[in-house]
């Protein structure tokens, strides 16, 4: 089995507090900091770009794993290439995903394949030698503080499987949405090795106690 990464979105943190906070999170045994880039077009929220991301960059050792939710995210990975080690791109938002992970690849950084709620894991097939990472979304895309959707537990063993199956076990299966100390258990048995945590970290009471909570569970 795979080792367990905590991936808090800064999303949820206070945004005039970010270097603190991200720094926060890091020591405490976060290893990864998720990045939630929105253009109000593909999801119906905006959030922040790669102004910001580079800003924050300093400030942790994390990996940084950015999530972009945006339309023909391919005109903008030379933006985001720079302050990420991983971008992740949603099948759903690209004309040629296979070139979109391409690029992510030219760049030297990992490639992320995300998937909506609606969209069957299928789909990723023919795209798993271009992916580093499938990420599956356990909450409608665009909104931090959301409840998980149960039937993302049987899409992340899908996932899981479908990897293993054509021989790409290397490729790391991430969850993002709903998720906290309650679920985390049982998003973990289902495959999950990567897990995508907002709300749980940043708007608790001790955020890097809750890192510490959520990597327990
Ligand atoms: C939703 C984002 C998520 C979100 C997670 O569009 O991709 O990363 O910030 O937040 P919580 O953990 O609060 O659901
Ligand atoms: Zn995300």
């Amino acid at each position: 089995m795979k080792k367990t990464i905590i991936s808090p979105s800064v999303l949820a943190c206070d945004f005039a507090r970010a270097g603190a906070e991200v720094e926060k999170v890091y020591d405490a045994g976060a290893e990864y900091l998720h990045l939630d880039v929105m253009d109000g077009v593909f999801v119906p929220n905006i959030s922040f770009g790669p102004d910001f991301i580079r800003s924050i960059r300093p400030c942790t050792g994390a990996v940084f794993d950015t999530h972009l939710m945006i339309t023909e995210p391919m005109r903008f990975i030379d933006a985001f290439a720079p302050y990420s080690d991983i971008i992740t791109v949603h099948y759903e938002a690209c004309a040629d995903f296979a070139a979109t992970l391409n690029t992510i690849r030219a760049h030297g950084r990992k490639a992320g394949a995300v998937i909506k709620p609606a969209t069957p894991v299928s789909v990723l097939e023919p795209f798993l030698p271009l992916v580093d990472m499938i990420l599956i979304m356990s909450v409608e895309p665009g909104f931090g503080g959301q409840s998980f959707i149960p039937s993302s537990l049987g899409k992340i063993s899908e996932a899981r499987e479908l990897a293993d199956r054509n021989g790409f076990d290397a490729i790391d299966i991430e969850v993002d949405g709903g998720i906290n100390v309650k679920n985390v258990g049982e998003v973990i048995r289902a495959g999950a090795n990567v897990i995508v945590a907002g709300s749980a970290v940043f708007r608790a009471a001790d955020p890097a106690e809750a890192v510490k909570m959520l990597k327990q569970s």
